[in-house]
């Protein structure tokens, strides 16, 4: 069933569990997100970019995400993922998305309230969820200082203040993720997740969790994050499994013997991340 991204993640801040926000692009990954969901019995969220709307359009995405999510007997929302403009932001809306993001996080504190607060507006209106970020998303290296973090890292009396003036539903926070491949080891500051947490009743949002460790998910869980974005570990699944089809076997042209496998073996990553985030079972 199709329910908003509030819906799905208030349930997960008041039982201490995290949901996949898992990206998607084309149909072998909806379908394999889906898949994994009921069979692990999990609420989930499918998430689109600016960029995969431009790849495949608002129509075709909203129309196989939606499809599934009716077909489905789990919760599935359907998510902007850092919406950036006015405009897309309206046609996910007026396409049916049930929550959107609104990524205001490169803007100066008072421009981020102010273009995440007419976001707010306009979309709970509509009945739609909203998630806004506060922090810059990028790794860091292990000997940088306090003062540099601080620059970086979500500041705790800064995200008070956000979500009392905005109204946001749930917000993304920096705390040493990246998107992408990291080519070090990421260093997450759980203190000051546990710090933010205390001082917001509200669900919080981890991005760029593709490579983080089993252990620090549960940990990241533990102290409070309840919607975990992956989409590098399941790009690699995809193309890993392609690559092997097409060296392995270069007489094969059948696009369903090519991205089938593929299928699997995304669906195969996203249980395994279900199981860690603690989502799987609570459908
Ligand atoms: O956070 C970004 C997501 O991985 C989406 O990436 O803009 O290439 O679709 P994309
Ligand atoms: P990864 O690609 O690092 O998993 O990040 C996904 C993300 O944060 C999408 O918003
Ligand atoms: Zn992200």
């Amino acid at each position: 069933m199709l329910v908003t991204g509030k819906e799905i993640l208030d349930h997960a801040h008041k039982n201490g569990y995290a949901v996949g926000a898992f990206n998607v692009n084309n149909m072998e990954i909806v379908q394999a997100i889906i898949a994994a969901a009921e069979q692990e019995k999990s609420p989930v969220i499918l998430q689109t970019s600016e960029g995969a709307i431009k790849y495949a359009g608002a129509d075709y995405l909203s129309a196989m995400v939606t499809l599934a999510a009716r077909k489905a007997s789990v919760p599935v929302a359907l998510h902007l993922d850092h919406g950036t403009s006015f405009n897309t932001i309206m046609t996910c809306i007026r396409n049916g998305w049930t929550s959107v993001m609104i990524d205001g996080s490169h803007h100066p504190l008072e421009e981020n309230i102010k273009v995440t607060a007419d976001v707010v507006r306009i979309a709970h209106a509509a009945g739609v969820s909203v998630e806004a970020e506060l922090g810059r998303l990028s790794g860091v290296e292990d000997n940088i200082s306090v003062e540099e973090k601080d620059a970086i890292f979500t500041n705790p009396d800064e995200a008070v203040v956000f979500v009392k003036e905005t109204g946001v539903d749930y917000l993304a926070i920096a705390i040493g993720t990246a998107h992408g491949k990291y080519s070090g080891v990421p260093k997450l500051d759980f203190d000051r997740l546990t710090e933010i947490k205390k001082r917001l009743d509200m669900p919080i949002v981890l991005h760029g969790a593709s490579g983080i460790g089993e252990e620090d998910l549960k940990k990241s869980v533990r102290l409070g994050i309840n919607k975990i974005n992956i989409d590098t570990d399941i790009r690699q699944a995809f193309a890993d499994a392609v690559r092997d089809v097409i060296v392995n076997k270069p007489e094969e042209f059948d696009p369903r013997k090519i991205c089938g496998p593929a299928r699997e073996a995304m669906k195969a990553v996203v249980v395994e991340k279900m199981r860690i985030f603690g989502c799987a079972g609570k459908a």
